[in-house]
């Protein structure tokens, strides 16, 4: 089983940013857990600032993994391109936010992803990303 997790901008603070929102772990910290919690798992994990970037490596993934848990953080409310990758590609997708965006600013409640995700999961923290991970693997047993 291959997984990969992909975060979008500013995902690389996790830890240090708006940490009353976000928490105070780092995200290289968690995904030791994470990798220590599914040693059956191959994972990989990408992160950028740059929304071409995450095309490029959700369209990649998208044909070598069984599975993507995608946090694309602010480009999510925007990007209409990271969509039609999800689209395009074969691996399910689990979208991810670590904050509850619906209890946020309006503008957040916009999601170019949720439509093309095989679900979503907001407002858990870190343990999103594990609850898709768990998802991902029961879909394979
Ligand atoms: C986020 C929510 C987004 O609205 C925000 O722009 C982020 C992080 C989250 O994980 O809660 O950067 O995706």
């Amino acid at each position: 089983m291959k997984i990969a997790i992909i975060n979008g901008p500013n995902l690389n603070l996790l830890g240090k940013r708006e940490t009353d929102i976000y928490g105070n772990m780092s995200f290289d910290k968690f995904l030791e857990q994470l990798k220590a919690k599914y040693p059956q798992v191959v994972f990989s994990y990408f992160q950028s600032n740059i929304e071409g970037e995450l095309i490029n490596e959700i369209q990649k993934a998208g044909y070598e993994y069984n599975g993507i848990v995608l946090n694309p953080a602010g480009y999510t409310h925007t990007s209409v391109a990271i969509g039609d990758a999800i689209a395009a590609i074969k691996a399910p997708v689990i979208e991810v936010h670590i904050s509850n965006v619906h209890a946020r600013e309006d503008f957040r409640k916009l999601s170019h992803v949720s439509g093309k995700a095989a679900g979503s999961i907001f407002g858990l923290g870190l343990k999103g990303y594990e609850l898709a991970v768990e998802y991902l693997l029961s879909r394979t047993s």
